[in-house]
């Protein structure tokens, strides 16, 4: 287990300036970081899984030491397989660090060992969640501060 590589997993439903904020900062403290698109059984996704993966390559680009996959099964076992030993979420506030302390319990029961870094968001931006991407996208709203100017047009 190497605590220098380092994943971000999300739905990233779609990618937002808030996700790509916490990857830029991730990037910086890790030798590697592989951001997972995951799946959360609780959220059924608006873009594909192809989708999500192109748009986050797309943002990603001019971050060398940035690996950006797909994977369907427990975050557990991608950090298994890459030999990852620290997952990076993003907290906003009180409700965030709640879901992802239980999460963090839960990954480290599955897999002794797994470290767990919170990274606070930026309080600029802790207020775009991929569902107001969505819901102000619908509306036919400006995105340009939500999301990175590269992929808007990918948010059909
Ligand atoms: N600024 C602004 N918003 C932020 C943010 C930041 N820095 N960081 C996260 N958010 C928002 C996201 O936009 C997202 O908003 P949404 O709820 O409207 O989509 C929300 O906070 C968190 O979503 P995301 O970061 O995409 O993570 P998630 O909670 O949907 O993902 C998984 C959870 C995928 C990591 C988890 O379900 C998982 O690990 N699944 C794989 C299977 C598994 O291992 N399950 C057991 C886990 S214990």
């Amino acid at each position: 287990m190497n605590r220098r590589l380092a994943m971000y997993a999300g739905t990233f439903d779609p990618p937002t300036n808030g996700h790509e904020n916490i990857i830029k900062r991730a990037s910086a403290l890790f030798e590697t970081l592989h951001v997972v698109i995951a799946v959360n059984p609780d959220k059924k996704c608006r873009y594909t899984s192809e989708q999500r993966v192109k748009m986050l390559k797309i943002i990603t680009k001019n971050l060398k030491n940035v690996v950006v996959e797909y994977w369907d099964g427990l975050s557990v076992d991608y950090a298994r397989k890459h030999d990852i030993g620290v997952m990076v979420r993003g907290v906003r506030n009180e409700k965030d660090f709640a879901y992802e302390y239980d999460m963090a319990c839960k990954n480290h029961a599955l897999y002794p060992g797994i470290e767990t870094v919170f990274l606070p968001a930026d309080a600029s931006l802790s207020h775009i969640s991929s569902t107001e991407v969505r819901k102000h996208k619908e509306e036919g709203g400006d995105l340009s501060l939500m999301v990175h100017t590269d992929i808007r047009t990918l948010l059909t």
